[in-house]
């Protein structure tokens, strides 16, 4: 049975089996760039709520002892977001001095949301810090990230599902669809 909300999408980008695939081969390669450095042990730092369908998936193909730990950010509001400056909802639990730190994002757009998350997480001297997003809009990067692994780059639309919302909503379509413009335009 689909959901209701299939009807609000133009089409979809990315299959449910595609994610899974390219998840899995994210995590293979996670787990064997760390290896060969001789690291067992990292930090996997999930940003919320975006992020939560991918990282669930992700962290069951890492092959490595992953803790895990959680951090909610919002944007100070339309006016102010190209400055980069967001609001620090739910810091982590853990301490990151020494340690080896994957961020796991859901999707890097302008990236100036995780410009400002890089550059706070490395205030706190982790050992080393990458960057996984499960997708990039390669037309919308107005920063330098450094992305380190990278599932998928996609169009400049605007994208739900698979964690991905539209005013909280979509987040639970087991695949990434196009929204249909007539959607947020209402
Ligand atoms: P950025 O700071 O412009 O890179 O975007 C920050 C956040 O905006 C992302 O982590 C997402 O939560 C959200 N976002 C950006 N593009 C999309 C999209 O196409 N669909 C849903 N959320 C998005
Ligand atoms: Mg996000």
């Amino acid at each position: 049975m689909r959901s209701p909300s299939h009807s609000d999408i133009q089409s979809v980008l990315i299959t449910g089996d595609d994610l899974a695939k390219r998840v899995k081969e994210l995590g293979d390669e996670i787990s064997a760039t760390y290896q060969r450095r001789g690291i067992e042990d990292i930090v996997i730092v999930s940003v919320l709520k975006g992020s939560f369908i991918f990282m669930a998936d992700l962290i069951r193909h890492i092959s490595l002892n992953a803790a895990v730990d959680f951090m909610a950010v919002s944007s100070y509001g339309a006016a102010t977001k190209s400055s980069g400056v967001v609001r620090i909802l739910k810091d982590l639990d853990i301490e990151l001095e020494g340690k080896h730190v994957l961020v796991v994002e859901d999707i890097v757009d302008s990236g100036l949301t995780l410009h400002f998350l890089l550059k706070n997480l490395r205030n706190r001297k982790p050992a080393s810090l990458e960057l996984c997003s499960l997708l990039v809009k390669p037309e919308a990067v107005q920063v330098d990230l450094n992305i380190s692994w990278t599932g998928f780059e996609c169009p400049n639309e605007f994208l739900v599902g698979y964690g991905l919302d539209f005013a909280e909503r979509y987040r639970n379509l087991p695949y990434v669809g196009i929204l249909k413009p007539e959607v947020y335009a209402q």
